[in-house]
């Protein structure tokens, strides 16, 4: 994407150095305090060249560069040359983008061509999806959004946890005590509790352990009962996820969980013995990795036809050979860091050059602040209850603020599940997440509802201007106060955020970049009228409000949230 601005300025510099356009543009930097100008020049590198010192070189192309067009100002500060911007036409320039492209401002084509697949939220198919979920679906659907905003297409897959021991407990805890009623009218819970109670009753009676190996092993068979039991439990439990995708709006290309490659592993275990990469060790299959530091990862063991180890294996060379992705990613909690090291490892020794393009994102754990959850069922905490309680509470609020407020169930929904979510998302991803109910509905704190809210506020001005939105043939060059600039300096560096939070994977730069516009929106809303009798100023700062509101529409969107027009 390029910058007029900066432009401009490389034109000048290039031609009055003689250093060519790109070397020139590469050295540009965004000065630290917006006294120091709008972008700076330092001019080290150029010593060499023109057997200079930096801040005499400086100070002569302060002289020979003459200010105009878009740049208004020209001046040496030590080793650096800084450019102030004409704050018109910089205002000019980027609303008119703004207003042309409404909610696809930001959006950029530069991963064009090229493929990511996304392997997120995957839960284990023998619980219920709890809160623990929440980090992996919610960043990986962020993740999702912004490389489509970049251009890239995506190919969002849920690896469900669905094969292996678990599944063969969960089959003789059936067989003991289930009741198919149950089940089928709450089937995760149920089957949940089935699950925890035989593992409470297996560390009385370690015998029961007998009873998991057998249907275990009768799975991996294929035994017709085993598998019919299985994908009973998987459907069911599938069905009640993709209620919680709904609520969340998330989708996925795939649902290719553990038992799609479970027979997909031979071939790789094969081509690992082949390459000499297998050995045995202790009777399992292992592939060696002190080389590098990590301990043995397991191919196979003696009893199980397949691991999760070997299964991922197989999954990400059938990804490559499905989708030839250009990256593939995979989010999880920091806990399974040394699992993804060694898979990539692994891979690059079986010779798959696209073992680099391989990425693991990992994530701090969230948890509640002591005691204020208070629908916890056995020791986890499903992400229903807190979506719901969620909800209660933002209908609670809403309706203490706006009564009569039409809709109100669609906006609670939308601004409870938005707390959540932002929740998760507003810090740096590695770092852990302290739940706390009070602050995260705080309309007024660094939340997902107060974002929304800002963007309900102005779009309940636009409601009140009435006319044409944008409205066109606004004179821009009306906006000059300081809090105006701001505002617009602000959603310039959008584009940019997008792209930063794409190629680091880190939501948290837009939820970041909501809470600074937000901040440098409501401080132009309070120091200025937006509708007053003067038509072409009003006219003016309507298209800056629009602005506003599609802008935050768009980083909402990109975090996974609604933009709610009223609340
Ligand atoms: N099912 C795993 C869990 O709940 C996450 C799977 C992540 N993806 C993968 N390809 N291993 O922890």
């Amino acid at each position: 994407m390029v910058n007029p601005f900066v432009e401009e300025i490389v034109s000048h510099v290039s031609t009055a150095t003689d250093v060519p356009r790109d070397e020139v543009r590469a050295l540009i930097e965004v000065p630290p305090k917006p006294e120091m100008g709008d972008y700076a020049l330092p001019c080290f590198r150029f010593a060499k060249t023109l057997r200079k010192a930096p801040n005499q070189i400086a100070r002569d192309l302060g002289e020979r560069i003459r200010p105009g067009g878009r740049i208004a100002r020209v001046r040496a500060a030590g080793p650096y040359l800084n450019f102030y911007v004409s704050q018109t036409e910089f205002v000019r320039e980027t609303l008119s983008e703004i207003l042309a492209r409404g909610g696809q401002f930001g959006r950029s084509g530069v991963g064009a061509g090229k493929t990511v697949v996304i392997d997120f939220s995957s839960p284990d198919v023998s619980k219920p999806f709890t809160i623990a979920h929440i980090r992996s679906t919610a960043i990986g659907n962020s993740l999702c959004r912004l490389y489509e905003a970049t251009g890239w297409d995506v190919i969002g897959i849920n690896h469900l946890g669905d094969w292996g021991a678990k599944h063969g407990m969960s089959i003789a805890a059936y067989k003991r005590w289930g009741d198919d009623a149950a089940i089928r009218e709450n089937p995760p819970y149920e089957l949940f509790n089935l699950y925890v109670r035989y593992n409470a009753e297996m560390e009385k009676d370690p015998s029961l352990g007998n009873a998991v190996k057998y249907w275990t092993q009768k799975l991996e068979a294929g035994d017709a009962e085993a598998l019919r039991l299985w994908n009973w439990f998987r459907e069911e439990t599938v069905k009640d996820f993709k209620r919680i995708y709904g609520l969340l709006d998330v989708t996925f290309a795939e649902y290719t969980g553990e038992s799609f490659f479970h027979d997909k592993v031979g071939p790789v275990i094969d081509e690992l013995k082949a390459g000499g990469l297998a050995v045995e060790s202790e009777g399992a299959l292992v592939v060696m990795l002190d080389e590098d530091d990590m301990p043995p990862a397991i191919i196979q063991t003696g009893h199980d036809t397949s691991v999760y180890f070997t299964r991922d294996l197989a999954a990400a060379i059938y990804r490559k050979k499905t989708y030839d992705f250009d990256k593939l990613i995979y989010t999880t909690d920091a806990g399974q860091s040394l699992h993804f090291r060694q898979l990539f490892k692994v891979l690059e020794r079986m010779g798959y050059e696209w073992a680099k393009d391989c990425v693991h994102v990992p994530f701090g754990i969230i948890s509640f602040k002591e005691g204020r959850m208070s629908s916890r069922r056995g020791n986890v905490i499903f992400l229903e209850d807190v979506l719901n309680r969620a909800i209660e509470l933002t209908r609670g609020i809403v309706e203490n603020k706006n009564p009569d407020l039409p809709g109100k169930d669609a906006i609670a929904r939308d601004v409870g599940i938005g707390a959540v979510v932002y929740a998760d998302l507003d810090s740096r991803r590695t770092r852990d997440v302290v739940f706390d109910w009070d602050e995260i509905l705080n309309f007024n704190g660094e939340t997902g509802p107060y974002v929304q809210y800002t963007h309900a506020r102005y779009c309940s001005v636009l409601r009140r201007y009435g006319g044409a939105v944008p409205p066109s043939g606004a004179d821009l060059s009306l906006l000059t106060e300081p809090e105006t600039v701001a505002v617009v300096k602000c959603m310039e560096r959008f584009p940019e955020r997008i792209r930063n939070a794409a190629e680091t994977c880190e939501p948290s730069l837009i939820a970041g970049f909501l809470i600074e516009l937000c901040t440098e929106a409501n401080r132009f809303y309070n120091a200025h009228r937006v509708i007053s009798d003067d038509l072409p100023l009003t006219r003016a700062r309507i298209a800056l409000v629009y602005s506003i509101t599609a802008v935050l529409a768009a980083g909402l969107h990109l975090l996974g949230l609604k933009a709610p027009e009223e609340m």
